[in-house]
């Protein structure tokens, strides 16, 4: 690669199955590489670090570093840690690739719920004819995102392709066309009021967590799902399963959980309105996280600024 010059010293925390990022780095001319657990290294040499949730008070032990690379989107395995090195810049990673997958996850399962497709493989499997029509025209089916970043913004723009409303809500009022943007808590209940399929997509921050909670269920529409693709800590599941039971919510897809992995004896791997997949709507591809280090790191040699780096204040 051009534009590298000198050897950096970059410590990679890889979660299970990066090989091929450490594969594609390692070796790399203008790194010396060092797999944590596995190489041997001197904490004082280390300038960058890769990673996704090192545990905590980890990084404090790395006095010489110059930057953070989440593999992640979502950093908050990185800000909750009390002894986070602050003063670090913190660059998280976004893709095309990770935008189109989260939105492909997204539109998939809004596709299933509009067209009642967990109601016809039941069907199936009692070799039923059980014809249904569509409950209303998808163009009258309201969408709503919470969290209208980067991912929530392609994910509104196939829903849209879709034919259905989608609406988005976040802190700051968002311009994206074909949808109706609501901000603030204020404005929180007028969007509620009109989701069909609530689906949240928000960085995990000290305001964000717990948000979807027993209020924030009552606030839907009788029969509307939820679907979350953002973080466990967004949904209190006792009060969801308890909006599931009196059937006031129609079914919820999670993707994310306050355990991960889900326990085996968690009640929502079996509940008939849950569908549960293991945290997989959008997860990096090590290949394209590899071209994003070399990237960080080139920039970081030329003095360039970063994309991507999170506002510490905010959490994203
Ligand atoms: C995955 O959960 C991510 O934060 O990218």
């Amino acid at each position: 690669m051009t534009g590298l010059s000198g050897k950096h010293h970059v410590l990679f925390l890889l979660p299970p199955g990066w090989d091929a990022l450490s594969k594609a780095l390692f070796g790399h001319a203008a790194f010396n590489s060092f797999l944590h657990g596995k190489d041997h290294y001197a904490p004082q040499q280390i300038d960058y670090f890769v990673g996704f949730r090192p545990p905590h008070g980890f990084l404090k032990t790395l006095p010489r570093l110059k930057a953070i690379f989440s593999l992640g989107a979502g950093v908050d395995g990185f800000l909750r840690d009390p002894e986070f090195p602050r003063h670090l810049p913190v660059v998280r990673f976004v893709d095309e690739t990770l935008q189109r997958e989260m939105a492909q996850y997204v539109t998939m399962h809004s596709l299933i719920i509009h067209r009642h497709q967990r109601g016809f493989d039941a069907a199936q499997k009692e070799h039923a004819w059980r014809q249904r029509m569509l409950a209303r025209p998808t163009r009258e089916v309201c969408i709503g995102i919470l969290g209208m970043g980067d991912i929530g913004a392609v994910t509104a723009e196939r829903l849209l392709m879709f034919d259905f409303q989608v609406i988005g809500w976040s802190r700051s009022r968002k311009s994206v066309p074909g949808v109706t943007s609501y901000a603030g808590k204020e404005e929180l209940p007028k969007f509620l009021a009109r989701c069909d399929i609530l689906v949240c997509m928000l960085p995990l921050t000290p305001e964000t967590e717990g948000l979807m909670d027993a209020k924030l269920f009552a606030g839907l529409p009788k029969g509307a799902w939820v679907m979350n693709v953002g973080r466990g800590g967004h949904c209190n599941e006792r009060d969801l399963l308890a909006a599931l039971d009196s059937d006031h919510l129609g079914g919820a897809v999670l993707d994310v959980f306050q355990t991960e992995p889900l326990p085996p004896d968690n009640i929502l791997w079996s509940h008939p309105k849950v569908t549960v997949t293991p945290h997989i709507a959008g997860i990096t591809d090590p290949r394209n996280a590899a071209a994003f280090v070399v990237d960080c790191v080139a920039r970081a040699q030329s003095g360039a600024p970063f994309k991507n780096v999170v506002d510490l204040n905010k959490g994203y």
